[in-house]
């Protein structure tokens, strides 16, 4: 399988993830998804995928200290800067490093399963949701979010990289929004047993800093960082310019603003 179909760092690139990426992109979503599993006192949440930690650090307060949550990725170096990172006040966090497909769980280990931006990359999807299905308690919820769209920046970005660094940095960068649309959302936690499945579509507007000075730094932390540093400084510089121009109508103060887009999973085990 090849191993940008699992979004995998090495590196400096899980730090740079928690700086950029997490910060920028993926952290103005956690929230709202932390929001659809009305989470409560004492539950026992997982965070699949967990990365660097984003959902978990939100959860384990509100599951408090009767609670416990458990962090699980393939990542060794993203599960490093999770442990390095302070921890919240609330329930304690376990990372715990492993495969979405075979999760290592007991049967009926969790009340809730929380999946921001993951499922895009297992590479057996079904599995990986039947696997949800398995840990959850009966009646327990999963709520998980993936792309629903090429953002504007995505775009952009993917374009900069075909042109000054290849097409196959930009087809992996791109992969992250390789997703399953809301009807394959669907079928795939119906077929692995779940009831009163909810997709909701999100839209948000996500602030960035100006662009030509994030851009190289954000790829960075992601699978193809080494490509990038691979090209010399004057292709680097044009992706730059290349993203900032393509961008331009964006600019908003001292950086961006730009939309983005989500399908947010709900359903019971
Ligand atoms: C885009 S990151 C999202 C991380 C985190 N959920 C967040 O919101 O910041 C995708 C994560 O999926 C993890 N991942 C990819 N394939 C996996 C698998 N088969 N099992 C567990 N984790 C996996 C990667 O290691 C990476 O940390």
């Amino acid at each position: 399988m090849p191993s940008q179909e699992q979004w995998q760092l090495s590196g400096s690139a899980p730090e740079l993830y928690e700086r950029y990426a997490a910060r920028y992109m993926l952290g103005p979503w956690a929230p709202g998804l932390v929001a659809q599993a009305h989470l409560k006192p004492g539950e026992r949440v997982l965070d699949l995928a967990c990365g660097t930690g984003l959902i978990a650090r939100l959860v384990a307060p509100a599951v408090g200290v009767t609670g416990r949550v458990t962090g699980l990725d393939l990542n060794a170096g993203m599960l490093a800067v999770a442990r390095a990172l302070p921890a919240p006040p609330g329930a304690p966090i376990t990372w715990v490093q492993g495969s979405a497909l075979a999760m290592g769980f007991p049967d009926a280990s969790f009340e809730v399963v929380l999946c921001q931006q993951g499922l895009q990359f297992f590479p057996d999807r079904p599995a990986a949701v039947r696997e949800m299905h398995r840990v959850l308690v009966p009646g327990g919820r999963v709520a998980l979010s993936v792309w629903s769209g090429v953002s504007p920046y995505h775009a952009a970005v993917g374009e900069a990289l075909r042109q000054h660094v290849g097409a196959g940095a930009a087809a992996s960068f791109s992969a992250s929004r390789v997703v399953p649309d809301a009807g394959e959302l669907r079928r795939l936690v119906v077929e692995a047993g779940f009831r009163d499945v909810a997709i909701e579509p999100c839209v948000m507007n996500v602030r960035l800093p100006a662009v030509e000075g994030f851009v190289l730094s954000h790829l960075a932390a992601t699978p193809v960082a080494s490509a990038v540093a691979a090209v010399d400084s004057r292709a680097r510089a044009a992706l730059a310019e290349h993203v900032g121009r393509a961008l331009r109508g964006y600019v908003d103060g001292d950086g961006l603003t730009l939309p983005d887009e989500a399908n947010v999973v709900t359903a019971l085990a």
